[in-house]
């Protein structure tokens, strides 16, 4: 008898020290530290840190460390040619997806510092992007920010407030890994074959890039602009669900209660709406929040990471098109981290499909058939 479970739900690949995911209590922790803390008082550098290398880092380890992410901001210029050359309306996930492929071809050699390179240059990537579809001049990386002050500092061409840089750091912390979801696995499954670096990132973009997966925050900012009034959205959530779709932004495969990072980004987006144009968005959110609550509660369907991100990114400047890559932009440490991890131990990943055609045919030549 084979058992086939689809989605690979409940299957184990490998042992982690990395993440867990403790999905009845809405609990996440990364090597051991709950994600409440980190979001609270570390940052994007540290954690990534933490992350990739199993320890938080004394202050000469996170400087040299920061120093390096600061050091590798700027881009190959043929990339930025590469870059300026594109159509302005391609999806940013595909760029992204080109531009690490691009950075892969370059490459040579083993260099030890290509993980660090890589976290340090996709913000640069999507920034120059960005910038380029807004119809203005890329701006170069400064190398006296910190890491999500830069970013944003990029995107707008001037420097963010505290606020918003902190926003954006805890976001990214959110992002930074989440165990064995798909995009991870895709990436695994790459490195498994021992192929390079940058071939398994290009595939944990591609995956990230479906809606069920890193696309929903877009998917889920879409829903609150559809309804644009606080007033309609419990009847918008009734008729949505009543008409078979989903509420983008809730549910998970591992969370049978509310997502602990939702929980926390819900904070940071009534923090960075409050007294702006964004306010109303917050407030339409948090009503199909309550409502979609209500009806979907009792299934274990509750807000995840996507719901709240969304609008805190917009919030923060970003074009909704471009959220999944803001996904990925701290997605890329968890990818290296797991992927680090499983090649310490490698076996090719090659499961089975369980055959139900038909053996035997005869061969029919072409006039024939
Ligand atoms: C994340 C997700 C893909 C997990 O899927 P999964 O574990 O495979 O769960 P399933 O798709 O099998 O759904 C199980 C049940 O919950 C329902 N469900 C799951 N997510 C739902 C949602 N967001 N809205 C409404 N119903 C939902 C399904 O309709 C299904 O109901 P049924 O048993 O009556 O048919 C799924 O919850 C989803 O599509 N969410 C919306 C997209 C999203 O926010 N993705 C980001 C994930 S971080």
């Amino acid at each position: 008898m084979v058992e086939i479970k689809k989605g690979l739900e409940d299957v184990y690949v490998k042992e982690t020290e990395i993440t867990y995911i403790d999905g009845q209590l809405g609990r996440l922790y990364y090597r051991g530290y709950s994600i409440f803390d980190l979001a609270e008082f570390s940052s994007f550098e540290e954690t990534s840190y933490l992350l990739l290398y199993g320890t938080l880092p004394t202050k000469n380890e996170l400087e040299d460390y920061s120093n390096k992410l600061r050091k590798y901001r700027t881009i190959p210029d043929n990339l930025k040619t590469f870059l300026k050359s594109l159509p302005t309306n391609l999806n940013p996930m595909d760029v992204l997806r080109t531009s690490m492929s691009y950075l892969g071809m370059l490459e040579r050699g083993n260099d030890p510092d290509a993980q660090i390179r890589v976290i340090a240059s996709i913000p640069t990537i999507i920034a120059y992007y960005h910038r380029i579809t807004d119809g203005l001049e890329p701006v170069e990386p400064s190398e006296e920010l910190g890491h999500a002050e830069n970013f944003l500092y990029m995107l707008k061409g001037k420097r963010p407030t505290k606020e918003e840089a902190n926003a954006l750091d805890k976001a990214l912390i959110l992002h930074m890994d989440h165990e064995m979801n798909a995009s991870t696995f895709a990436a695994i499954v790459v490195a498994s074959t021992l192929s390079d670096l940058y071939s398994a990132l290009v595939a944990g973009i591609a995956a990230l890039k479906g809606p069920l997966h890193g696309g929903a925050n877009y998917e889920a900012l879409k829903m609150f602009m559809e309804v644009g009034d606080p007033n309609k959205a419990e009847e918008y959530v009734i008729e949505r669900l009543r008409s078979g779709k989903r509420i983008m932004g809730f549910g998970h495969r591992v969370y049978r209660t509310y997502d602990p990072r939702a929980r926390i980004l819900k904070n940071i987006a009534r923090e960075i709406t409050k007294n702006t144009q964004y306010e109303t968005l917050y407030e339409i959110a948090e009503r199909i929040e309550q409502a979609a609550i209500k009806l979907l509660s009792g299934k274990g369907i509750f807000p995840n990471v996507d719901f709240y991100s969304g609008i805190v990114f917009y919030a923060l400047g970003f074009r909704p098109e471009f959220f999944p890559t803001l996904f990925a932009s701290a997605r890329v440490v968890g990818w290296m981290a797991q992927v680090n991890e499983y090649l310490k131990e490698n076996r090719i990943i090659r499961p089975k499909a369980l055959y139900k055609g038909e053996v035997g045919k005869p061969y029919k030549p072409i006039d024939e058939r």
